[in-house]
């Protein structure tokens, strides 16, 4: 009984050191490929493939493939992480930007399709000592709950009210229809839209 007890102990002993020589194999090659990536460049670079790209006023060329989702680049080149991946599938509005002003879902957008286009996300909005009156309205509303959806609808809103800067609440509805809240703080929202339009009209006169 003993005996078993020992030879079981034993080939658990054998498993470990398989499954540690198993992940430091892996981690080496992954240390590998990383240098290797420093040293040479990224397969897009090596092929010298780069879109050029206009974020928040500023361009710059990207080593990305032309199909690559506008929201990766966003968030992996220009590190820029307000646009959030939600289902990837342009059903949510996590993702959204605008393209030369119109509210556009960046998780299908291939770079490609904007490259000759002006770009803004939710950084290029507002900044930390002045707010956009969106972003000012919706800390006073205290509109985010777990604050996942809140890049899209602000993105949403900003398409809304540079169009029609007095929108009633039905307006605010049918703009923001598109935009999932899975905490469920809609009229605190649509309230801050309606807010900032308020503040927007007050700022104007
Ligand atoms: S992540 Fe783009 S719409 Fe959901
Ligand atoms: S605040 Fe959590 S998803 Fe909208």
């Amino acid at each position: 009984m003993r005996g078993d007890a020992r030879e079981l102990g034993a080939r658990q002993g054998v498993v470990v050191v398989k499954v540690h020589e198993s992940l430091d194999a892996a981690l080496v090659t992954a240390q590998n490929e990383r240098t290797e990536e420093k040293n040479t460049g990224s397969p897009c670079e090596r092929a010298g493939m780069a879109t050029n790209l206009t974020v928040n006023g500023v361009s710059r060329s990207v080593p990305a493939e032309p199909d690559a989702p506008l929201l990766y680049v966003l968030r992996n080149d220009f590190e820029l992480n307000g646009a959030k991946f939600g289902c990837g599938l342009a059903q949510c509005g996590a993702c959204t930007v605008l393209v030369d002003g119109k509210a556009v879902r960046s998780c299908v957008t291939p770079i490609s399709a904007v490259a000759r286009s002006e770009i803004t996300t939710i950084e290029g909005l507002g900044s930390p000592s002045k707010l956009h009156p969106l972003q000012q309205a919706f800390i006073d509303e205290q509109a985010a709950q777990c604050g996942y959806c809140i890049n899209g609808m602000i993105m949403s809103a900003k398409e809304l009210l540079d169009r029609n800067p007095r929108p009633s609440e039905q307006d605010v509805r049918a703009a923001l229809a598109g935009n999932l809240c899975r905490c469920g703080t809609h009229h605190r929202i649509i309230r801050a839209v309606l807010r900032a339009a308020q503040a927007s009209g007050r700022t104007r006169t």
